[in-house]
């Protein structure tokens, strides 16, 4: 297959990025929330700011070694919007630029007893209850982690004593209905979703959030590896609301932590190899 790289200092169209403002970096860090990307970033390492165009807010991050003994190629950290469609764009901008290797990185609704707020899910698969990634692979096809990253963060989870799970989540394109929720502005969801996170418990899934199934099947379709973990600040149990900002404070240095742990250990392998 004939893969289109980016052409020396070639802007991408949405992402604003070119290879050159990378500076090396195959791994992108990819959280949702413009907003959350500078202090993703500055929890990894020192930050460089890049460029910020639409749903799409970039910064360069160096991980630090504990101790400091090599410097490691730079990571990116890029938002990605909310839903499908702006994380399928990112991906493929991304791809062009030379990542290989992608983390999702953002927040969730638990629904199942025993997933507290403030505890990380690390995502081994995904409902595929969205729309873009059909436009990738047909729906029969899995969406999946990468095995050995989501491995590497489930290690680096247990290492940092971080309350967690490995779960499959449900990816929804909508914050209401899809998720089944009930305060919205009309109180209605369609028959089709009524009693849906019933039966998505029954299964085993553990949580609704909104891009992972289009950043596994994307991912997978443009020869990337993929993994995705999300802090909850909903715990869909007790009730449809957002938690406090302390929650959500308390999920964002957890999943930091983890990240953190788990570039450094991959980063060390691969400053070995
Ligand atoms: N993100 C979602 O998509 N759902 C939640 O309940 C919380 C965060």
């Amino acid at each position: 297959m004939d893969h289109h790289y980016a052409e020396p200092h070639e802007v991408m169209y949405h992402t604003q990025l070119s290879r050159e403002m990378l500076m090396g970096a195959d791994t992108a860090l990819l959280p949702g929330d413009p907003g959350r990307v500078r202090s993703l970033a500055e929890a990894m390492g020192p930050t460089v700011d890049l460029t910020s165009h639409r749903e799409y807010t970039s910064c360069l991050t160096q991980v630090q070694n504990r101790p400091v003994l090599v410097q490691n190629r730079p990571v990116l950290v890029c938002s990605t919007g909310m839903g499908g469609p702006s994380t399928a764009i990112c991906l493929e901008e991304l791809a062009r630029l030379g990542i290989k290797r992608v983390i999702r990185v953002g927040t969730t609704g638990s629904i199942q007893e025993g997933l507290e707020l403030g505890d990380v899910v690390i995502i081994k698969a995904a409902v595929r209850l969205e729309g873009t990634s059909a436009h990738y692979a047909p729906l029969e096809f899995p969406a999946v982690a990468d095995f050995e990253l989501t491995q590497l963060l489930a290690y680096a989870a247990l290492v940092e004593s971080v309350p967690h799970q490995v779960g499959i989540c449900c990816s929804s394109d909508t914050f209401w209905p899809g998720q089944e929720r009930y305060d919205s502005f009309t109180g209605y969801v369609l028959r089709r979703f009524q009693g849906s996170m019933k039966e998505w418990q029954q299964l085993g899934v553990t949580n609704y959030e909104m891009e992972t199934a289009t950043v596994f099947v994307t991912a997978q379709a443009l020869g990337l590896q993929a993994a995705s973990l999300c802090g909850v600040v909903a715990k869909r149990t007790e009730s449809e609301s957002i938690a406090s900002p302390e929650i959500y404070r308390l999920a964002e240095n957890r999943f930091q932590t983890i990240v953190r742990r788990a570039l450094n250990e991959l980063l060390a392998r691969e400053g070995k190899k």
